[in-house]
């Protein structure tokens, strides 16, 4: 099968990209970690569930204090997961099936068990080959970080060595910060990007792609603006500087070197109206648009954030992309019954509320999805969604992994709760995931939610998201046409490709506009599309 082109357009323009969190994936070897061995044998289900490509979280060597990105060594594959031959396999199996493969880069720090930083370690003060990270002496007589930065995860930004210089690290302390004015990190990126082309990769999610640039003077930060979605000027000392533009316009010169429209795609989470700097003809392909992840189950808020997102991305020449969920956010099954989604990772700081209604979660995640994949661009979905997987939110605490939970003093629990290993199987120790218990214990209710559980089952919901992406990839994936349609405040809907989206956001039923039915998200009882319910109609 060759693998698809829409019309003349680039094939990631409108392709659905699968997410595969490697670890929880699929195991093969029944050690408990997801692997390739186990990813290539469900190659076949994602090609069968429609999917035009693959994301791979990171799959690096790598000591797993932050899920994998905390990269050792970017030329090899870690151990738990297989070897560089399984992953050339990988590649080549899946190309012949029809599906692209994405890999993660990780550009703004390495592991601290990388051979460069445990070379900066043993080098000592001033040595060059400190020069590749961020070292600085501390202030009061070095006995306090070089200054007010504060990590992501928690806690100071900053950590003493041995010697008393401190090192930068914006997420957790084995996650050392990689200083990009070195010419030396410039050019290893741009040999790590060249090793994986040349395996056949057909691009890459960029971590933290806002954070390469930081002010050389590393000034003090305002206090109230440390947070990932800060930076909203260029002038923010660590987050979305102008300066990192240049970088991106390395990577891609190299990308557009290759055959076969390689794709660069940005993780930045910066003010929307910042977006469009990210995509141009010399810099990314794509940004994630987590304005659409984050906006409230509420029409009004949706509307603004799909008009908003199609003129941004149309300003610079470009598509917007779609997507609901990933693995550093709570699952839309349980987000979409929580109350506000503005931090989708500290939800459930607190533990889930008493009253929250995981039905009405799932009947709207279905609908998100049936919006989603009408909507024109591309779209990102994330193992496990096609099941309608709902956050684990009661994992023991003895489990919990993400460094979240141990720098925020045992206060957030993080996001261990959508990384939990997939259901294949109604029974077994693992529910089909590998042949004994997966690294995250799994609840019970995973049986009924299993692959097994689904397939071929109408109405289920893996069903739903085969049939939309069916739909999606006949009828709409040739053009960009969008049309508003008027309607309800509580409801949204629009003309793409001969089809009528509709979808209602509120409680109270409406009239389904005349037309054939092509796929609801819920049954469509006299007529009439319930609340929290999307559907496909075909008016000629
Ligand atoms: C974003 C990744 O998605 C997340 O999982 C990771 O913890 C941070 N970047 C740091 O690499």
């Amino acid at each position: 099968m060759e693998l698809a082109e829409h019309g003349t357009a680039p094939w990631w323009q409108q392709a659905v990209t699968y997410q595969v969190y490697i670890r929880s994936f699929a195991d093969g070897n029944g050690d408990g970690t997801g692997d390739l061995a186990g990813l290539r044998s469900r190659l076949g289900y994602l090609r069968d569930l429609g999917v035009d490509a693959l994301w791979i979280n990171p799959w690096y060597r790598s000591p797993l204090h932050d899920g994998g990105y905390d990269v050792a060594d970017y030329r090899d594959i870690g151990e738990l997961y297989g070897t560089l031959d399984e992953a050339q396999l990988l590649i080549d199996e899946a190309h012949a099936l029809g599906l692209r493969v994405l890999a993660d880069l990780v550009p703004n720090h390495t592991s601290n068990e990388h051979a460069w930083f445990r070379d900066a370690l043993a080098a000592g003060s001033g040595a060059p080959a400190r020069s590749r990270y961020l070292f600085r002496p501390g202030a009061a007589d070095g006995e306090a970080p070089p200054n007010n930065w504060r990590s992501v995860f928690g806690g100071p930004a900053w950590s003493r060595t041995d010697d008393g210089e401190w090192y930068l690290h914006l997420f957790d302390v084995t996650q050392p910060d990689l200083d990009w004015d070195n010419p030396e990190v410039r050019d290893e990126f741009l040999d790590v990007l060249r090793f994986w082309f040349d395996r056949g990769i057909d691009g890459f999610r960029v971590d933290v792609a806002h954070s390469l640039a930081k002010d050389p003077e590393l000034p003090d930060v305002d206090p109230d603006a440390q947070a990932i979605t800060s930076g909203n000027d260029g002038s923010h000392p660590f987050w979305d500087r102008d300066e990192l533009h240049d970088i991106v316009r390395d990577w891609r010169r190299l990308a557009d070197g290759y055959d076969g429209d390689k794709v660069l795609v940005a993780e930045a989470w910066v003010a929307p109206d910042r977006l469009p700097n990210y995509i141009a003809p010399d810099q990314y392909h794509q940004s994630f648009n987590f304005d659409f992840l984050t906006a409230p189950w509420d029409a009004t808020a949706r509307r603004a954030v799909i008009d908003r997102s199609i003129g941004l991305m149309h300003e610079v020449g470009s598509v917007p992309t779609w997507v609901l969920s990933n693995h550093d956010v709570i699952r839309q099954a349980t987000r979409f019954a929580l109350r506000g989604a503005d931090d989708p990772i500290r939800l459930l700081a607190d533990g889930i509320p008493g009253d929250v209604d995981l039905r009405l979660g799932l009947r709207r995640a279905r609908a998100g999805a049936l919006l989603m994949l009408a909507l024109p661009g591309s779209v990102y979905l994330y193992q496990g969604e096609e099941l309608g997987l709902p956050e684990v939110h009661d994992l023991p605490e003895e489990v919990l992994d993400d460094p979240i939970w141990t720098r925020s003093g045992h206060t957030i629990r993080g996001r261990d709760g959508c990384r939990v290993p997939m259901p294949w199987s109604r029974t077994g120790p693992s529910f089909g995931f590998g042949s004994g218990p997966g690294w995250l214990p799994q609840p019970e209710a995973f049986g009924d939610l299993s692959v097994e559980a689904q397939a071929g089952v109408e109405g289920s919901t893996l069903e739903l998201y085969r049939s939309a992406i069916a739909v999606r990839s006949t009828r709409l994936a040739d053009s960009l046409d969008f049309e508003w349609v008027d309607s309800d405040a509580d409801v949204l809907a629009f003309r793409r490709g001969g089809l009528l989206n509709i979808t209602n956001l509120g409680r109270e039923p409406v009239d389904l506009p005349t037309g054939e039915l092509v796929l609801a998200s819920a049954p469509i009882v006299d007529g009439r599309l319930a609340g929290d319910t999307s559907a496909w109609v075909e008016q000629r």
